[in-house]
């Protein structure tokens, strides 16, 4: 059987690159596996963030998570923090990394290099990912394209450990979406949507209001000539937003080209945005509905209690074969 383990930092308001590289996959894959689905706020803290806007973005995620449609009958979610077998299988992972392996992962190269003073757990935040999933025994690992790397580093420490002390760790797979796993910037079709990126334009957030969403698609940059083609390398900023189009509304390229013949970016642009804003309004309802609700906080509860039963069992015979303990 499958069983699945993803993660979301709540270190911001979701965007919609979120939503279509990983979440849109996790409502799905409920339906076919043993899911766990994580809030990693240990791994938001690797940046310093205000306590109580973390307090709010924790729920905000959780809200979200099923407001999209996850069911809490069928998966558990949980927050990172309340399940301290992640910090301390983190530890005994760091402990398997090698400095050159983490040095090469380029989300640590592309956060420190605009970093004056770096902070260790930057550094060390692949080897929690890797406890994050390694605990659960995850088969398989949804994600978008940027997290490949850190699942392949998972793999190799999960080798490692396995080799050096004993079959403890199942090797998980990535599972990346060979369309819409790397939404980019609405302002610069060279970098990947993100919601850390202090350009408000750049990014459509998953509680933005329709007003918002026509304004940022209206002012979204588009290429050089006029045609509705799908064409990464000569039309970037174009193809995104066709990328975001038929994300949507589920359909390929082709159909959206034939479907905007004749059209310009003016047409093409106003039907993008009634498309995310009808796509996010019944999420968006459901998240208002959730949000302040105390059914919100059983759900963590339980989701929490679950989590650890089966990350204890993890735990306990990793320390066994390390030699750990006085058991
Ligand atoms: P995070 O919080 O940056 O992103 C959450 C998920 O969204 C995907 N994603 C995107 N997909 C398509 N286009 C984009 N522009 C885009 N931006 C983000 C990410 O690939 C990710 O799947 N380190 C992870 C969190 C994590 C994790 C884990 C993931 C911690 N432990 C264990 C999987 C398993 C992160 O920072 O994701």
């Amino acid at each position: 059987a499958k069983t699945i383990l993803s993660g979301i930092q709540p270190s911001g308001l979701l965007t919609i690159g979120n939503y279509l590289g990983a979440m849109q996959h996790f409502v799905r894959l409920q339906d076919e596996a043993d899911c766990y689905f994580c809030i990693v706020d240990y791994h938001a803290i690797t940046l310093p963030q205000d306590p109580q806007e973390l307090k709010e973005n924790i729920r905000r995620l959780a809200a979200l998570y099923l407001a999209v449609g996850l069911d809490p009958q069928k998966v558990t979610l949980f927050v990172q923090s309340d399940v301290p077998e992640h910090t301390e299988l983190g530890w005994i992972m760091i402990c398997q990394s090698h400095m050159g392996e983490l040095e090469r992962m380029t989300q640590y190269k592309d956060k420190s290099k605009k970093l004056k003073s770096i902070p260790v757990g930057l550094f060390t935040y692949p080897a929690l990912q890797a406890a994050d999933i390694l605990l659960y025994q995850a088969t398989h690992v949804p994600v978008g394209e940027d997290q490949k790397q850190h699942i392949e580093l998972t793999r190799d420490l999960a080798e490692r450990f396995n080799h050096r002390y004993g079959e403890v760790f199942v090797i998980p797979e990535p599972m990346i979406a060979s369309f819409g796993a790397r939404i980019m910037s609405l302002d610069d079709p060279t970098t990947k949507m993100s919601k850390s990126n202090p350009n408000e334009n750049s990014y459509i957030s998953m509680l933005d209001e329709p007003k918002v969403i026509e304004k940022k698609i209206k002012r979204a940059v588009t290429d050089s000539g006029h045609e509705i083609r799908f064409d990464p390398e000569e039309k970037a900023a174009i193809s995104n937003l066709m990328t975001i189009y038929g994300q949507f509304t589920g359909q390929t390229m082709e159909e959206v080209e034939q479907h905007f013949k004749g059209c310009g970016y003016g047409q093409f642009k106003k039907e993008l945005a009634e498309v995310v804003i009808d796509s996010l309004r019944p999420i968006q309802e459901k998240y208002r509905e959730i949000y302040p609700s105390s059914e919100l906080d059983r759900v963590l509860e339980e989701g929490a209690q679950k989590a650890r039963e089966k990350a204890q069992q993890t735990l306990a015979k990793v320390k066994q074969a390390l030699g750990v303990g006085l058991k």
